[in-house]
């Protein structure tokens, strides 16, 4: 088997990929970035991915590929889609990618790649209490991590707070499209948290997507019980994490 990993992350806005070394966590490509076609519809974002793969430099033929995508994935089908195409509901996601590709793939929800990613290499490594993890970025993501054990397609961006599915107005895609201010913003995420430590009682909120780089903006406005932190693995968790699942382990 070849030793070449590669982890693509499929987000709202833009699809991102890199090869990456599973032991360490370390990205040994540059990470390329292409925008996700508009109205993210399956066959488009296949195309992307091919040509994505086709930009990376030096990748081996038959590279292990790990994807991760915005959507609830259960036995290889996307049953949801909240930011992408309605045509991913139902659809043997999977499958297309393996045909697409001709290999094996291992295609995953994009918030529990980055969950795994920091619970193995991150921010996670070392709690062996209730770790939620939840990524800022088009939608909000989130993932339930437990004494190393992940459990899958935690939906809880969707929570609904006043009526209202709360990922519509914390997500950071909300802040930029209502022009927020951080503390503005960090209004709607208190609600968000503090609504997640009362139904979960977490040791620890990992916070990612790419707003997590100017994490000190926001992160100190909150006040919640629970320690929150910046993902250490940043933007590039869901990259990682997908290419850590691809070789099982
Ligand atoms: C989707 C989740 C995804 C999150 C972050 C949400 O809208 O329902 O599956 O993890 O966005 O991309």
């Amino acid at each position: 088997m070849t030793s070449q990993v590669v982890g693509i992350d499929i987000g709202g806005t833009g699809i991102k990929g890199a090869i990456v070394d599973v032991k360490s966590g370390v990205l040994l490509s540059d990470r390329v970035k292409l925008p996700t076609p508009e109205g993210g519809e399956p066959e488009a974002i296949v195309a992307t991915v091919i040509e994505l793969l086709g930009k990376l430099g030096g990748l081996d033929k038959k590279a292990s590929i790990g994807v991760c995508f915005p959507a609830a994935i259960v036995d290889g089908k996307t049953l949801s889609a909240a930011n992408v195409s309605k045509k991913w509901i139902g659809l043997e996601a999977e499958k297309l990618f393996e045909n697409a590709l001709s290999r094996d793939i291992h295609f995953v929800n994009d918030a529990d790649a980055a969950g795994i990613a920091e619970q193995r290499y991150g921010a996670a490594k070392d709690e062996q209490g209730l770790v939620i993890m939840t990524t800022l970025g088009t939608g909000i993501g989130t993932a339930l991590l437990h004494r190393g054990h992940l459990i899958p397609n935690a939906e809880l961006g969707h929570l609904e707070i006043d009526g209202v599915d709360w990922e519509s107005k914390a997500s950071f895609a909300a802040k930029e499209r209502e022009s927020l201010s951080f503390s503005d913003w960090a209004e709607r995420l208190q609600r968000y948290y503090e609504r997640l430590e009362a139904y979960f009682y977490p040791k620890l909120f990992i916070v990612g997507g790419g707003v997590s780089k100017h994490s000190e903006k926001f992160l100190p406005l909150l006040k919640l019980t629970t320690p929150i932190v910046p993902a250490e693995l940043r933007n590039n968790a869901g990259i990682l994490g997908a290419a850590a699942l691809a070789v099982g382990d």
